[in-house]
């Protein structure tokens, strides 16, 4: 029975570009998909960004741009990256899209009109007190405060948690606080906040029971039950059970506004998983599908995937929100770990990542590979993994092309040359009690696929390999070629091998997508459905070569680390250099310089040598490479600017004790020209440039 399933990942915040996390959880739900869909199954797979809240609006504001404007930016970069890793979305939307406003406002409305004769509304107004930024005119989130810790008096902490003593408190708590967006120092302000009724117990029956009836993997139940019981504060203290969930925040905010309550908005999570309502909706409409319809279906199965740091809103608040306003809750929630890269720190948002995706697929390193390779680590298990570029080598190189790849390579060849390509369906004993074996064991791959369990999947197709590759040592093809009378022979080894590996290529379909699709070309094959059509070549094309090798170079290219900082483009000039601060500036000791004698250098084209006084008493020898631009005899009796605690420097025609400032173009062949500085009048040789 073909079923009906909507599958989703989490909403990327729409304030940067994909990391190679997010890249891990579209490949690992997109081999699922991918699975499904080939089972004969209908999967409409969907994601968007998630765009509201306050660090976007903020982060818009600096970059100059409306918020709009803004996500509308990141939206625009995320192509490359799906379609390079060949992520089979039907659908990328947008949380701020107008189906999302109206999904959310229609979800809020059904939660607070929901009539006293089923329990009463579950959403409850209630003042509280918070930090205000009377500079920015805007309430702050706990992040956006920092200051002294409570506990251990570490500086510089933000308002939720220390991150020296791991203190968890409220922002109320902490000493000297400031506001990290202007500076000074917040007040408290009270303000009437809306809250999700999650501790009515409407909401804790309905989610213990949810979370724990066998739907949520049974490390995610666990850890969820916990909550049930004790729950802490952000004073740190502890409560007993759920707590009621703050689902409103303060204009100025980029969000949705709450129906009938005019300054106010939903909070960011409140309204990103609608947001897979809403791209769902957005994709029924360009199909001319009815969204409520479609949800109306009582087959339909709904899937989420997501990372462990989002647990919370995907299991408590989400499923209640759902089924408090008369829709359908998930079917699942799969929760994976997080990736890690060559055992480095786990990719938090705000740091850096170690393997840039974009960088992979420059280099022309193959999506598949990370495809399989994340596939051979992936498991139902919410564990964390590691990218290690030795063992990525080791499983792409050894496993993927040395046992598999390479079954077709020893084959083709001799099928072309000695047959036309043609196959015989007759394999011999050996050969057909293999290719039953490796036909025998798709029930047991459809287990492990459905199950999430890539890692075991692919070890299980590795030891097919592993078989078809010790059938080909003891048939030995190449000595079966030497002589004609083995020519049925060679041509049944042959037959046999191409038919395993069409097969094995048809398991490993999800995971490789485009190298199914070759070899479906190569045999003539069917690969993109499971189980109906028997797989039996009738002849081959010309082969080609289906997959390279990583090469140590790609890797050490690939991890080769990236220039220092983030740099910023002038028009037409050159990069802006990272941020320093003033304590770095101060370094750099800028004087007024007398040039009291200035002469031609002999064997040097380029350079003068000047003699300065910058008041020390003494005269310092300088070079500088301005001899194209200036006479001695002019720049004798001029004042202008000197490093002057740079370390000397011993050069050809002697030691240099500091550097004259001058400008010139970023590409000084190009647009040759420098400019030393000269100080205005006034200026005292020895001053220093502040
Ligand atoms: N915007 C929220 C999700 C809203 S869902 C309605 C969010 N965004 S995120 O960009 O920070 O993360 C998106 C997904 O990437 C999450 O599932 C998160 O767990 C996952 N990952 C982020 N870093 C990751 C790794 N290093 N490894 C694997 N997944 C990681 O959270
Ligand atoms: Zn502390």
């Amino acid at each position: 029975m073909p079923r009906h399933l909507f599958v989703t990942t989490a909403l990327p915040y729409a304030n940067g570009k994909f990391h190679i996390g997010h890249i891990m959880e579209y490949i690992q739900a997109d081999i699922w998909v991918r699975f499904q869909r080939m089972q004969g199954h209908a999967v409409d797979f969907v994601c968007a960004d998630d765009t509201h809240g306050a660090p976007i609006m903020i982060a818009a504001e600096k970059a100059g741009k409306t918020p709009q404007q803004f996500v509308a930016d990141i939206a625009a970069g995320r192509k490359p990256y799906l379609d390079g890793f060949h992520i089979s979305f039907d659908n990328w939307h947008s949380t701020d899209a107008p189906e999302n406003h109206a999904l959310a406002r229609q979800i809020y409305c059904d939660l607070r009109d929901i009539p006293a004769s089923e329990g009463g509304s579950l959403i409850a107004r209630k003042t509280i007190e918070q930090f205000f930024d009377p500079a920015k005119n805007m309430f702050l989130p706990d992040r956006f405060i920092k200051g002294e810790c409570p506990k251990c008096h570490a500086k510089d902490q933000y308002g939720d948690n220390c991150e020296v003593c791991g203190a968890v408190y409220a922002p109320t708590d902490l000493i000297d606080p400031v506001s990290v967006l202007s500076g000074v120092r917040p007040e408290l302000k009270s303000s009437e906040h809306y809250f999700f009724k999650l501790s009515d117990p409407r909401c804790v029956e309905f989610l213990q029971n949810w979370t724990q009836d066998g739907r949520l993997q049974p490390e995610v139940a666990n850890k969820v039950k916990e909550w049930f019981s004790v729950r802490t504060n952000p004073d740190g203290s502890t409560s007993e059970g759920l707590g009621d969930w703050d689902i409103s925040r303060d204009a100025p905010y980029f969000g949705i506004e709450i129906p009938d309550a005019p300054g106010k908005y939903f909070y960011v999570w409140l309204d990103a998983p609608i947001g897979y309502l809403a791209s769902l909706k957005n994709l029924l409409d360009k199909r001319s599908q009815d969204y409520a319809a479609y949800m109306a279906q009582p087959d339909l199965e709904q899937y989420h995937f997501i990372g462990k740091d989002i647990v919370t809103f995907h299991t408590l608040f989400w499923p209640a929100l759902l089924h408090f306003s008369g829709r359908k809750v998930p079917n699942k929630v799969f929760v994976h770990g997080f990736l890690t890269v060559n055992n480095g720190e786990k990719m938090s948002k705000s740091r850096g990542t170690g393997l840039d995706p974009l960088k992979y697929l420059s280099l022309g390193m193959n999506p598949e590979w990370l495809r399989y390779y994340l596939a051979a680590k992936l498991s139902a298990r919410n564990e964390d993994i590691d990218f290690n570029a030795d063992d990525f080598m080791a499983r792409v190189n050894s496993d993927l092309i040395g046992k598999f790849v390479n079954i077709a390579s020893r084959a083709a060849g001799f099928l072309t040359k000695r047959f036309e390509g043609k196959l015989t369906h007759n394999f011999g004993a050996s050969g057909a009690a293999l290719l039953r074996e490796v036909r025998e064991t798709e029930p047991q791959l459809r287990k492990l696929y459905e199950e999430r369990e890539f890692a075991k999947a692919m070890r299980e197709i590795m030891l097919l390999a592993d078989k078809v590759n010790a059938y080909v040592d003891q048939n030995k093809p190449w000595e079966l070629a030497k002589e004609d009378a083995n020519n049925e022979a060679l041509h049944q080894v042959c037959s046999t091998l191409i038919n395993c590996f069409t097969v094995l290529a048809r398991y490993l379909a999800p995971v490789l997508p485009q190298l199914a699709q070759a070899v479906g070309t190569l045999t003539g094959s069917n690969l993109q459905e499971w189980g109906q059509s028997h797989i039996d070549v009738a002849a081959i094309q010309a082969y080609t070569h289906l997959m390279q090798r990583v090469t140590p170079e790609q890797l050490d290219a690939l991890f080769e680390p990236p220039a220092p900082t983030e740099v910023k483009l002038i028009p037409g000039g050159e990069a802006i250099a990272p941020t320093i601060s003033i304590d770095d500036f101060v370094k750099i000791d800028l004087r007024i310089a007398k040039i009291v004698n200035c002469e031609a250098v002999e064997g040097s084209v380029k350079l003068l040598r000047l003699t300065l006084d910058v008041g020390e008493g003494r005269m310092r020898n300088v070079f500088s490479g301005i001899a194209s631009m200036y006479k001695p005899e002019d720049l004798v009796g001029q004042l202008t600017v000197l490093v002057a605690n740079l370390a000397p420097r011993k050069m050809k025609f002697g030691v240099s004790e500091g550097m004259v400032l001058a400008a010139s173009h970023a590409d000084e062949k190009a647009e040759p020209g420098i400019y030393i500085l000269n100080p205005w009048p006034g200026a005292q040789p020895g001053m220093r440039i502040h």
